[in-house]
């Protein structure tokens, strides 16, 4: 099994660097919203008890789409924003399409493109890929065929080269491995085996190198043992915050601050008493659609 690099050449890659002095190392990518909308059913969030599909605000989407940019931008963060493609309904959710890493080598901030499980999210790849080349972002193609879905199945431990793997719905074995070779990186493979928590993002998420929040149910009796037995704090979602407000879906971009939705209350609280700066954000448009903070950002490498 191979991969591909898609280099610029040389001299092109050179007018690049002159022309975009700001390095993207440590960057926040977040996707326009203009196209996000639910005209599909992907996961089981995407549809309502009475199983038609879930409908979106679009004033209230945009809205709390810039919130996330502000806060971003606010918490010191440089943010690139993807444009948006008419008809790429999930294109907003940039986590999916790539998984960011510094090249094992050069230590240059590099992507591996996704293949994405369903037709609906297909093209996003190769859009995202082609946004981040220009940005002198470095672009690896994976030839394998299994699906795989970038961060939202596959989380890095801060500071560490150790991934965690979810094989679901989604992502299937062979593309989580050739990642982790890509980024030179250990990898723990979890069963995600319950429908609601379709993407291992959406019940795990890692705070600090020794810090996680995860949502039990979501998986095995074995992988819940495994990930004991390896994340020394682990912090449980309280009650049903997992599914009401999405509260594994959680990002923590500095160790500190942990941006998550405003209905997961608990967490919150919880959040604070553990001595993190908890940042509630309003996320409900897109949790409609099976995301929210998390998701709804590809976070490129930090220097090493
Ligand atoms: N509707 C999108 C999908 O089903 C939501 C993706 C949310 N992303 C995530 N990493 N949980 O693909």
């Amino acid at each position: 099994m191979g991969i591909t690099l898609d280099y610029t050449s040389p001299v092109s890659r050179t007018r690049e660097l002159r022309r975009k002095p700001a390095s993207v190392t440590g960057a926040i990518l977040l996707g326009d919203p203009t196209a996000f909308d639910i005209r599909w059913a992907i996961n089981a969030h995407m549809l309502t008890e009475s199983g038609t599909l879930q409908s979106v605000d679009h004033a209230r989407s945009r809205a709390q789409w810039s919130a996330l940019r502000s806060t971003c931008e606010r918490l010191g963060f440089r943010v690139l924003v993807l444009p948006s493609a008419p008809g790429l309904c999930d294109q907003v959710f940039v986590a999916n399409p790539a998984f960011p890493f510094s090249d094992p080598v050069s230590g240059a901030p590099s992507v591996l493109l996704s293949h994405m499980r369903h037709a609906e999210r297909q093209r996003e790849p190769e859009l995202l890929g082609e946004f981040l080349c220009g940005q002198g972002v470095r672009v690896v193609r994976c030839d394998t065929a299994d699906s795989f879905e970038g961060t939202g199945d596959l989380l890095t431990v801060p500071g560490q080269r150790l991934l965690f793997g979810g094989l679901g719905p989604r992502s299937e074995r062979v593309g989580l491995e050739e990642a982790a070779r890509v980024a030179d990186a250990d990898l723990v493979l979890l069963r995600l085996p319950d429908p609601r928590y379709y993407h291992l993002d959406t019940c795990l998420a890692f705070l600090d190198a020794r810090t996680a929040l995860w949502v039990p149910e979501a998986f095995p009796e074995e992988e819940r043992r495994l990930l004991v037995a390896l994340i020394p704090r682990l912090l449980t979602v309280p009650g049903t915050e997992g599914v009401d407000g999405f509260a594994g879906n959680a990002y923590c971009p500095d160790g500190r601050h942990v941006l998550l939705d405003v209905a997961a209350r608990e967490t919150t609280a919880l959040l604070a008493r553990e001595g993190f700066v908890p940042v509630p954000l309003d996320t409900s448009e897109f949790r409609k659609s099976g995301g929210s903070v998390f998701c709804l950002k590809l976070a490129l490498p930090a220097p090493r």
